[in-house]
């Protein structure tokens, strides 16, 4: 199948792969503009940024791609609204908000017509985020790294939401080769986002540790913690995501940078830890097929390896 075009309000993405937001600082400029010169829309992960770092990185992603540069942002960040509107001040291409939901959020893109997207994992969420003025939804399933709005597959999830609503779907969890594009389009998807392949890819702003450390992952090495956030979270088993799965590991310091934290942990100092190569004491989120992944590819060579798997797909 040749992979149909994206469209989310007036920005058109040639090939229907986003690649999703990754925090902390895994999704940065480099990475999303590779994408976007490939022609997919390239996310940076805003959690955890000041508006200084995310303007840079706005601003170098444009200086290397003149492709689509969105951002992700988790609602359940304190500064929520204040990365939204310093992102739309710098004119970025749409917004992503997972880890929550805001009714709010749908106001701050209306002035600039910057299309707000939030992440979803229910038929009610996608209708009301319709209702409120979603440009597009990504809808998440169990299969997807980071923080998860439901232990249900994405493809049982998908025709039930493409039926209750007519803006673009895009479908996020455990896509990993162009026959998983092909079947969601074929579902009625419009397009995938990918998380766990790009995590793994060259251009990822992971440190090589944290990369090695994830093609070593094997499916009983997944787990699943209860994140400060108040949602469940997958990641990969390290002595500190089994320590924390034990019981609280409460920080020392606090940024409050959440609206609610549940204070069990801190995760932006420990996905930051991990990031930087640190697999001892850091979180390491990831999708549920990250052990599927073999090798770390540079960004050109996995969507010329999807285009071809999807050009002979069925
Ligand atoms: C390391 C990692 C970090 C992530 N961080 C975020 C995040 O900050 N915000 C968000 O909305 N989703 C986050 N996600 C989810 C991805 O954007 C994407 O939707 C998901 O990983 C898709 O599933 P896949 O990994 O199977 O492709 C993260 C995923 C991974 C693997």
């Amino acid at each position: 199948m040749k992979l149909p075009e994206l469209k989310i309000g007036t920005k058109i993405a040639k090939v229907p792969i986003v690649q999703g937001g990754m925090a902390i600082r895994l999704s940065t400029a480099r990475l999303a503009a590779a994408v976007a010169n490939e022609g997919g829309i390239g996310l940076i992960a805003a959690s955890g940024m000041s508006h200084e770092e995310l303007r840079y990185e706005i601003r170098l992603a444009r200086s290397l791609t003149s492709g689509i540069i969105g951002i992700n942002i988790m609602v359940a960040a304190r500064d929520f609204a204040g990365v939204v509107k310093t992102a739309i001040k710098e004119g970025i291409d749409l917004i992503v908000a997972g880890a929550g939901f805001s009714r709010d959020m749908f106001g701050y893109g209306k002035e600039s017509g910057t299309p707000i997207v939030p992440i979803v994992s229910s038929v009610k969420l996608a209708k009301i985020s319709e209702r409120l003025g979603a440009t597009a939804i990504v809808v998440e399933g169990k299969e997807a790294g980071g923080h998860l709005g439901t232990s249900t597959s994405v493809r049982e999830l998908i025709p039930g939401i493409r039926a209750a609503v007519k803006i673009p779907v895009i479908a996020a969890g455990g896509v990993l080769s162009g026959q998983d594009i092909v079947d969601f389009i074929k579902m009625g998807a419009n397009g995938v986002q990918m998380g766990s392949r790009f995590a793994a890819s060259a251009e990822s702003n992971a440190a090589p540790a944290l990369k090695e450390y994830y093609l070593k992952s094997k499916p009983e090495d997944i787990v699943v913690i209860h994140s400060p956030v108040g949602l469940p979270g997958r990641a990969v088993r390290t002595p500190f995501s089994a320590r924390v799965m034990e019981g609280p590991v409460p920080p020392k310091v606090c940024d409050a940078c959440l609206k609610a934290c549940k204070h069990n942990f801190c995760i932006i100092r420990a996905l930051t830890r991990a990031q930087q190569g640190d697999v001892e004491t850091g979180l390491v989120f990831t999708g549920e097929y990250m052990p599927r992944i073999k090798k770390i590819l540079s960004v050109h060579e996995i969507f010329s390896q999807l285009k071809r798997e999807a050009a002979a797909a069925q």
